[in-house]
C-alpha cells in the first residue's frame, strides 16, 4: 500500500508494522558500522540507528537486533565502536550487513581496519569519524537492545567526506542536490 499524507491509519483496518516500515524507509539515515572486540571476540555489523544522546558525557544510542549475533557480543564485551561511513564504503557496509556473502568478521581482517592509535576496538580508517566507549546501559524494547555508549575516544578520519545515506531500502550519497 503507498504511503498517502492523507491516509487515515488505525491498527485495525491495515498492516502497521508494514505501514511503519514504508514510513521510515522514507527517512534518510546515516550508515556506520558498529565494531567491537573483548571476551566475546571481534565482531561488526551495519546499523542506521544510530544518533546522539548526550553531550556531557558524550553519549550515542545504537539498536540491535536480538537476531544479529553482534547484540551477545556488544553485550559480553561491554565495548563498541561506532565508525561513521563516507560514500565510498559502500562495500563495507554491504560486508558488514553480511550482504553480498561476506561477512563482517571477515571484513575486518582487511587493510581498511586498524588496531591500536588509542583504540581497543578495531576501527575504519578511513571512517569520517569513529567514536568508541563503553556501553553503559541497555534497554531492551521489543525486538532490538538499545545500547547507550558514553564515548571516550574519538577520531576523525574523513571529516570533509560524502556521507553514506541509507534511504528507501537503498544506498545513496547525501550531497546529490
Ligand atoms: C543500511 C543498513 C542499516 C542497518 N541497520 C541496522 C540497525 O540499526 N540495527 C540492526 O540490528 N541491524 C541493522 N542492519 C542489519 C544488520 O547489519 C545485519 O542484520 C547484520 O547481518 C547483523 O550481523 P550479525 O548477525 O553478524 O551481527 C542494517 C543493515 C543495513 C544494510
Amino acid at each position: 500500500m503507498p504511503i498517502s499524507s492523507r491516509m487515515k491509519v488505525s491498527p485495525n483496518d491495515v498492516d502497521l508494522p508494514d505501514l511503519f516500515r514504508q514510513a521510515m524507509s522514507e527517512v534518510a539515515l546515516a550508515v556506520h558500522v558498529l565494531s567491537t572486540c573483548g571476551p566475546a571476540g571481534e565482531g561488526a555489523m551495519t546499523a542506521s540507528s544510530v544518533c546522539s544522546v548526550s553531550l556531557v558525557p558524550p553519549t550515542l544510542l545504537a539498536c540491535v537486533s536480538h537476531s544479529s549475533r553482534m547484540n551477545a557480543k556488544l553485550k559480553e564485551n561491554g565495548l563498541a565502536c561506532v565508525n561513521t561511513l563516507a560514500v565510498e564504503h559502500i562495500d563495507v557496509a554491504e560486508a558488514c550487513a553480511n550482504l553480498k556473502g561476506k561477512s563482517g568478521n571477515e571484513e575486518l581482517k582487511s587493510s581498511n581496519w586498524v588496531r591500536g592509535d588509542g583504540f581497543s576496538c578495531p576501527f575504519l580508517r578511513s571512517a569520517i569519524f569513529s567514536c568508541e566507549g563503553r556501553i553503559h546501559s541497555v534497554s531492551e524494547v521489543a525486538t532490538h537492545t538499545v545500547f547507550f555508549i558514553e564515548v571516550q575516544t574519538i577520531r576523525a578520519g574523513l571529516p570533509q567526506a560524502d556521507p553514506l545515506i541509507w534511504h528507501r531500502r537503498g544506498f545513496s550519497s547525501a550531497t546529490g542536490c
